[in-house]
């Protein structure tokens, strides 16, 4: 029998809540059922997996990858089509019902068409969405949308050209804006704008960002800004949602909504407007309790949690000819480590993880 190890990173600035097993180099051979597989310590089960298909991106937001250049992974050490497929199958197989698509910009990926197109028919899977920057989105989104993409997730941090280029350090605003339209003509409904908010940056914009959602069945989401390694976090950057909210009900009023609890975002509307709001409240009142996620970076590793340095290195174990069962078996072990909760801010802002460009979000 071959024998894998698990690449774990170990990560002193996190209690470890379920003890990683001593012999965790080891591959255990007693079968698990369905549902066991991507069940955590706590009973979380991940139904939702986050697949990084390039690193790089058309964009260079400050906030989400570092200012020099990075040691990207170069091609040949990127998961192939066939092998994101294979794992994609094996994890919808084990419970999977939703899939994003992510980056980088996803939409950079050659062949993304191809790749969705073969998600899309994976029996059990429900949801097949992108995060992207938008940019490529017009062109893209009829072949994307035939292959079976349902949600569609657009980053926009300002709706001013000039602070557009600052932010990104390109232009392309207006492509952007036109994607959000093109979309939404489309039938997505609600297209779901992501919207960074950094102090001294673009808080002011918070008032025109819920305007957007007065005629448009937009879910405009507003995130706190988090610290990832070469993004220059610091905790004066980062506004609360809580500010965010106040800011917004000195002009409207706002309607709590419910959310699911596997949800990112803390749902409200402003009452007759067609679209909603959303707060992404990770930094000030994380949602990890709820976490039904994990990731596949575009390098082929697994990473159990967004804030978290532990991985487990995927692809050399099907470039080594891992079986669906070998790799199955790595897979349930690294999901039964994940922590409970991540970190906390500041311990994440001075803890070891990836630029945020080569995780996905
Ligand atoms: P939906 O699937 O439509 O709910 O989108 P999403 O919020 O899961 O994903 P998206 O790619 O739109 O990311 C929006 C923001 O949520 C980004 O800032 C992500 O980094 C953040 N985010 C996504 N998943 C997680 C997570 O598991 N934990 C935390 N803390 N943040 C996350
Ligand atoms: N903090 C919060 N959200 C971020 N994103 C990228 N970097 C950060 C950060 N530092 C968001 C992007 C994108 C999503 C995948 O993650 O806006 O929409
Ligand atoms: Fe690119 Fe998105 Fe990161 Fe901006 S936030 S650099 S668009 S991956």
């Amino acid at each position: 029998m071959i024998m894998y190890e698990l690449e774990i990173i170990s990560e002193p600035n996190i209690a470890p809540v379920s003890q990683v097993p001593q012999n965790f180099g080891l591959l255990y051979s007693a079968s698990k059922s369905q549902s066991d597989v991507l069940c955590d310590g706590f009973g979380r089960i991940h139904n939702y997996l986050r697949i990084s298909l390039v690193e790089r991106c058309n964009l260079r937001c400050n906030y989400c990858m570092p200012e020099e250049d990075l040691d990207w992974t170069s091609p040949e050490d990127l998961l192939t089509d066939e092998e994101i497929i294979r794992i994609a199958k094996l994890f919808v197989e084990q419970g999977v019902t939703k899939i994003r698509l992510t980056g980088g910009e996803p939409l950079l990926r050659t062949n993304i068409e191809y790749i969705a197109k073969k998600l899309g028919s994976l029996p059990g899977l429900k949801t097949l969405a992108i995060t992207t920057n938008g940019l490529l989105l017009k062109r893209k989104l009829p072949a994307l949308q035939s292959a079976g993409i349902n949600l569609l997730n657009i980053s926009l941090d300002t709706l001013r050209p000039n602070r557009f280029k600052e932010i990104t350090r390109r232009d392309g605003l207006n492509l952007v804006l036109d994607a959000i339209d093109f979309a939404i003509e489309a039938g997505y409904s609600p297209v779901k704008i992501n919207c960074v908010i950094m102090r001294g940056i673009n808080e002011d914009e918070i008032i025109d960002f819920v305007e957007l959602t007065r005629n448009k069945p937009v879910e405009v989401r507003f995130i706190e800004f988090m610290p990832f390694d070469g993004n220059r976090w610091n905790e004066n950057r980062l506004v609360p949602h809580v500010e965010m909210l106040n800011r917004i009900c000195r002009v409207y009023p706002i309607e709590i909504l419910e959310f699911g609890r596997n949800e990112t975002a803390k749902m409200y509307r402003v009452p007759g407007f067609l679209g909603q709001i959303g707060m992404i409240t990770s930094m000030t009142d994380d949602f990890c309790e709820g976490c039904n996620r994990l990731r596949i970076t575009a390098d082929g590793h697994l990473k159990v949690c967004l804030f978290g340095r532990a991985e487990v290195n995927l692809q050399n174990a099907m470039r080594n000819g891992v079986s669906d069962e070998n790799l199955l078996d790595l897979i349930s072990t690294a999901v039964g480590s994940k922590h409970a909760r991540h970190a906390g801010m500041h311990l994440i802002a001075t803890s070891k993880n990836r630029p945020m460009i080569t995780i996905g979000g």
